[in-house]
């Protein structure tokens, strides 16, 4: 002791006495945590409300199973940052709102082709049914794998309101009568012909259209996949968001 500096002093009495160490570390991390953690509890609400955000209807939220299934994720991110080379390219940047029915999220991590976070209504139905059928043949550069089986599996039906009812216990706002009409939901949104009007007042904004080619009430894969592409990115209205109206 007697040959250190002097103001070094009080530190090398906690450096060589492990029990005081450790008492002193764990007072700072408990600072430091409670610092952290607190506020997360006084904030009333940590996503802004934007106005047009809605569940997925049925097909829509089969055709994001799909896309989860087929690993898309691993090429697409679903997250437009708020960077002026992505708002050229992309549109405006995603907002929390945007992904709070999400389970999981699929803002990615990797893009090996471009994010799709607002690909919603940007090309036909028909494009993207090509696209998928055979990538190549609209985008010869395309590295994008097909996935032309899509479009001869029948999608499963069945198991659809289930996945409603699993959303809602972690917290997606969907009705009892959504949970009830979710299998005819599914197959009458891919069928124009059908009388859609309980569906659409179910799920504002939901576009019904023919959209992987499937039979009229018997929806495939790719009409499923299909839906959802179309609706992404599409429900806030971004010509009427005021982003100064959320702040606190
Ligand atoms: C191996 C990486 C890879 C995988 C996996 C992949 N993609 Fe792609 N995707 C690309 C690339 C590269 C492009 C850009 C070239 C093109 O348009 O084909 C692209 C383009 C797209 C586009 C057009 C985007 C635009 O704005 O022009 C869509 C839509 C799309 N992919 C959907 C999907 C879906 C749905 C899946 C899963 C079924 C998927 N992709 C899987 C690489 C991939």
């Amino acid at each position: 002791m007697s040959n250190e500096p002097q103001a070094f002093g009080f530190h090398s009495k906690i450096e060589r006495n492990v029990s005081l160490l450790l008492v002193l570390s764990l007072l700072v991390v408990t600072i430091g945590g409670i610092v952290e953690i607190v506020p997360t509890f006084l904030l009333q609400n940590t996503i802004e409300k934007v106005q047009g955000m809605r569940p997925y209807t049925p097909l829509e939220l089969a055709g994001r199973n799909i896309y989860i299934r087929e690993g898309c994720y691993l090429c697409h991110s679903q997250m437009i940052r708020p960077f002026r080379d992505e708002v050229e390219r992309y549109g405006h940047y995603s907002l929390a709102a945007e992904s709070m029915y999400d389970h999981p999220f699929q803002w990615g991590s990797k893009r090996t082709g471009p994010d799709l976070a607002r690909v919603g209504a940007k090309y036909s139905n028909e494009w993207h049914v090509e696209h998928l059928t055979n990538p190549r043949s609209v985008v010869p550069e395309s590295v994008m794998p097909p996935y032309a089986f899509l479009a001869n599996n029948e999608l499963d039906t069945s198991s659809i309101s289930g996945h409603l009812k699993t959303l809602r216990v972690v917290g997606v706002p969907y009705t009892d009568d959504m949970i009830a009409n979710a299998e005819a939901d599914m197959k009458s949104q891919g069928n124009p012909d059908a009388d859609n009007k309980a569906f659409q007042a179910r799920y504002p904004k939901a576009v019904v259209g023919n959209f992987g080619g499937g039979k009229p009430g018997k929806p495939t894969e790719m009409d499923a996949l299909v839906a959802y592409l179309q609706m992404m990115g599409t429900l806030v209205d971004f010509q009427a968001y005021n982003p100064a109206e959320n702040e606190r």
